[in-house]
């Protein structure tokens, strides 16, 4: 695949000993405080954190950071439609630290697009398919000056990361419980590979190991 000018990317989530990183009824509680802290401390380093729409009707997380001092950074929300609520958090909480970008595509209509931005939120269309195009849209933030991203998932939107080989970096910790369900969220969903050798190969460069949680961290292969 061509390669794009575009953020480095690290993936970091939270799963279950069965890949698992929210229960079928959405339940995502896996961290502990010490997890948290490691989370909010790489948030430091980054230039922005990226989440899909479903994350955001699941969890509607802040996105912020509570043990560190900090200089923000953008928020940015997949949602290739412009549905998720105007009261959201990433919305109403903190736009003068975290500001707010929401991904979408040309097809949304103008009117909706004002309703968002009369809230602040800045909106970037990529593409004109069903869902935002990642390959249009990484090289417009890097040209936002947009540098350095943290994925925080969901499982479908990790997917179409892996599918496109844009992953650099994975942080990964493995929480101590066992959920199962077909419809608990994976840490990566979406069609698959079909074969080993044409999914992208990480190379494991730190394990850390506490009584429950093991954080592993994973470069990808050239
Ligand atoms: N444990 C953890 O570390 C962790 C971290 C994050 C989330 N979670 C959990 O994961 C669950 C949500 O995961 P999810 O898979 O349902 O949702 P998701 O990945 O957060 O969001 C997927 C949605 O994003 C939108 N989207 C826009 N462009 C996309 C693209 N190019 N590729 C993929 N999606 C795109 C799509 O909706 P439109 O088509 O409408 O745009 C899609 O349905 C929640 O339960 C949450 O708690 C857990």
């Amino acid at each position: 695949m061509k390669e794009i000018s575009k953020p480095y990317i690290i993936l970091s989530a939270a799963m279950t000993i069965d890949g698992k990183i929210a229960t079928r009824k959405g339940d995502s509680e896996l961290s502990d405080k010490t997890d948290w802290k490691e989370v909010h401390k790489l948030r430091t380093e980054v230039d922005a954190i990226m989440v899909g729409k479903g994350t955001i009707l699941k969890d509607n997380p802040k996105l912020h950071i509570k043990y560190y001092n900090n200089r923000g950074y953008y928020r940015i929300v997949l949602d290739s439609n412009l549905t998720i609520p105007l009261e959201s958090n990433v919305i109403s909480f903190r736009q003068e630290i975290y500001p707010t970008i929401i991904c979408t595509t040309e097809n949304v209509p103008l009117s909706k697009v004002k309703m968002y931005e009369d809230k602040g939120v800045k909106i970037i269309k990529a593409g004109d398919g069903k869902r935002v195009n990642l390959i249009k849209l990484l090289p417009i933030l890097k040209d936002l000056g947009i540098n350095y991203i943290l994925l925080e998932g969901g499982g479908n939107l990790n997917w179409s990361f892996i599918e496109n080989n844009l992953i650099n970096e994975i942080r990964l910790t493995i929480a101590p419980w066992i959920v199962g369900g077909k419809e608990a969220t994976s840490l990566v969903e979406g069609m698959g590979f079909e074969e080993i050798a044409k999914a992208p190969k990480f190379e494991l460069f730190d394990v850390k190991v506490r009584t429950y949680y093991i954080t592993l961290r994973y470069k990808r292969r050239q």
